[in-house]
C-alpha cells in the first residue's frame, strides 16, 4: 500500500448509511415546524418534494462525476477536471462553508438538544457553559451574550474528531449504529402518528397567500423549499469517501442516489404526519417533532424523550460525516499542492488523513464554541448551492471536452438535467437573505487573497485527475 493511501474498506451499505447519516439531522428535527408555520402550512410536504427534485438534479450530476473521478475532493476535484484551477480553488474554499460550517452549526443544535434532554432528567447545564458568547443581529451588530463558551458543542466535535482520527472503519461502524437509531425513531413517529392524523388539519392544504411573497400560497411552498433545502444537504458527502470504498465507480452513485431517495420518502411521510396531527399554526417551535408527539395524547408520553434521543443521534451522525468530508477534501487539496503538503500525511497505523483531521477538528471546535446557530446555518446553504451549480455546469463541459472517458454512471438527458440543476441552485441562492450574500462575498474575497499569494503558483499540469489510485 502506498504511503499516502487511505484504507479501502467501505461497501455499498456503508455509503448509503454515510449519506443518510449526513442528510437526516437538524433540517427535519428543527426546521420543518417553522417552515410549515411561517411559509407553507400543510403543503410543507410539497416543499419537501420540490427541494428533493432540485437535489435529485444535482445528485445525478454528482453521481456521474463520482463514478468517473472517484477522488475524495468531490466538487473541488470535479471543478479541477473541468473548469481549471482557479474555479477549483474557489470551490475548495467554498466547500469549507458546506462541510466545516455544517459540522459546527449542527454541533450547536446538538448542544441545545442535549441540554434540553438532560434538563428533562433534572440535570441542568448552566447557559454560561452551553451557549455562544457572541451573538449577531442585523440591527445591533455583534454583542457579547454573557456566556463563556458552548462547551457541549465543542465536546462533541472533539469526540467525533478523535473517532475520525483513529479509523474510518470505526467511524463508519459508529455511524451505522447512530443511523439505525435515528431511523427507528423516525419510523416510530410515522407509525404512531398515522392513526392520530386529523384530516381537518389538512384543510386548506395550501393556505391562502397573505399578500406577501413567500407567506403561504404557491410562493410559500417554494420559500419553504428553500428553507428546508438544508435538510437534504449531505448526500454529496458520500462522494468524499471515494478513496476509501472498495468499488467506488459502481457504489458511489448508489450511495448518493440511494441515501437521497430513502431520506426523501421519510421526509415527506414525516411532514404529512406532523401537519396531520398538529395544526401548522402551532408548529413555530424549535422541537416540532416533540410537539407532534404531545398532540398524539398522554399514552405516548414515553415517546417524547425517545424522539429527543433520536434527534441527538441524528445530529451526531451529521457532524461525523460532514467533518469526515471536510478532512478528505483538505487531504485532496493538499495532495494536489493547493495546501501545504504536510496536510496530505496519512497516519501510518490508522490510515486516516491524520493532520487534516486534527486541523479541521480544532477549527470546527473553536467555531462551534463561539458562534450562534442562525449565522452559521445560512452560510452552509448558500455554500452548498454554489457547489451544486458548479458541479452541474462541469458535467456539460466534460461531456464536450472529454467525451472519451468511461462513465460507469451517466446523468440522463444531458444537457437538460444539468442546466435545470444549475438554474435551480442559482434560483435558490437568489431567495436567500442579502446578509448571507454579503458574508459569502466576504468569504470568497478572503479566499481570493489566499489564492493570489499561494494557490495561483500551484502547477497542476502534471496532475492526472483521471488516474485510478
Ligand atoms: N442535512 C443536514 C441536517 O439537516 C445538514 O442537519
Amino acid at each position: 500500500m502506498k504511503e499516502n493511501q487511505l484504507n479501502r474498506v467501505l461497501g455499498r451499505g456503508n455509503l448509503i448509511n454515510l449519506g443518510i447519516g449526513a442528510i437526516i439531522g437538524a433540517g427535519i428535527f428543527v426546521l420543518t415546524g417553522t417552515a410549515a408555520a411561517q411559509f407553507a402550512g400543510p403543503a410543507i410536504s410539497l416543499s419537501f418534494v420540490v427541494a428533493a427534485v432540485i437535489c435529485l438534479l444535482a445528485g445525478l450530476c454528482y453521481a456521474e462525476f463520482a463514478s468517473m473521478i472517484p477522488k475524495a475532493g468531490s466538487a473541488y476535484t470535479y471543478a479541477l477536471a473541468t473548469l481549471g484551477k482557479t474555479v477549483a480553488w474557489i470551490i475548495g474554499w467554498d466547500l469549507i462553508l458546506e462541510y466545516l460550517f455544517a459540522s459546527a452549526t449542527v454541533a450547536v443544535g446538538w448542544s441545545g438538544y442535549v441540554v434540553s434532554f438532560l434538563a428533562d432528567f433534572g440535570i441542568h447545564i448552566p447557559a454560561r457553559l452551553s451557549q455562544a458568547p457572541l451573538s449577531y443581529s442585523a440591527s445591533g451588530g455583534w454583542h457579547a451574550t454573557g456566556s463563556l463558551l458552548n462547551v457541549p458543542a465543542m465536546g462533541i466535535i472533539g469526540l467525533i474528531s478523535f473517532l475520525l482520527y483513529i479509523g474510518v472503519k470505526e467511524s463508519v461502524r459508529v455511524n451505522s449504529i447512530i443511523v439505525a437509531l435515528k431511523l427507528t425513531v423516525i419510523a416510530l413517529f410515522i407509525l404512531f402518528g398515522i392513526s392520530h392524523i386529523d384530516v381537518t388539519n389538512f384543510s386548506p392544504f395550501i393556505p391562502a397567500n397573505t399578500g406577501v411573497f413567500g407567506e403561504f400560497g404557491v410562493s410559500g411552498v417554494f420559500r419553504a423549499a428553500a428553507v428546508i433545502f438544508f435538510a437534504y444537504i449531505g448526500f454529496d458527502a458520500v462522494s468524499t469517501a471515494a478513496q476509501e470504498c472498495k468499488n467506488p465507480q459502481k457504489d458511489l452513485p448508489i450511495g448518493i442516489l440511494g441515501s437521497l431517495a430513502i431520506s426523501t420518502v421519510l421526509y415527506i411521510l414525516v411532514a404529512i404526519v406532523l401537519t396531520g396531527v398538529v395544526n401548522y399554526s402551532h408548529l413555530n417551535v424549535p422541537d416540532p417533532i416533540a410537539v407532534g408527539v404531545n398532540a398524539m395524547g398522554a399514552s405516548l408520553t414515553w415517546l417524547r424523550p425517545v424522539i429527543k434521543l433520536g434527534a441527538i443521534c441524528g445530529l451526531s451522525s451529521v457532524i461525523l460525516v460532514m467533518l469526515m468530508g471536510q478532512t478528505r477534501i483538505f487531504f485532496s487539496m493538499a495532495n494536489d499542492g493547493f495546501l501545504p503538503s504536510g496536510l496530505a500525511k496519512v497516519h501510518p497505523k490508522f490510515k486516516t488523513p491524520a493532520v487534516t483531521t486534527i486541523v479541521t477538528g480544532s477549527v470546527a471546535t473553536i467555531i462551534s464554541g463561539l458562534f450562534p446557530i442562525g449565522l452559521l446555518g445560512e452560510l452552509v446553504s448558500i455554500g452548498t448551492l454554489f457547489a451544486f451549480a458548479i458541479v452541474c455546469v462541469g458535467i456539460i463541459v466534460l461531456r464536450k471536452t472529454r467525451p472519451d472517458i468511461h462513465r460507469p454512471f451517466k446523468t440522463p438527458l444531458v444537457p437538460w438535467i444539468p442546466i435545470l440543476g444549475a438554474l435551480a441552485a442559482i434560483g435558490q441562492m437568489a431567495i436567500l437573505p442579502r446578509d448571507t450574500w454579503i458574508r459569502l462575498v466576504a468569504w470568497m474575497a478572503l479566499g481570493a487573497i489566499l489564492y493570489a499569494f499561494y494557490g495561483r503558483k500551484v502547477d497542476v499540469s502534471k496532475l492526472d485527475i483521471f488516474e485510478k489510485n
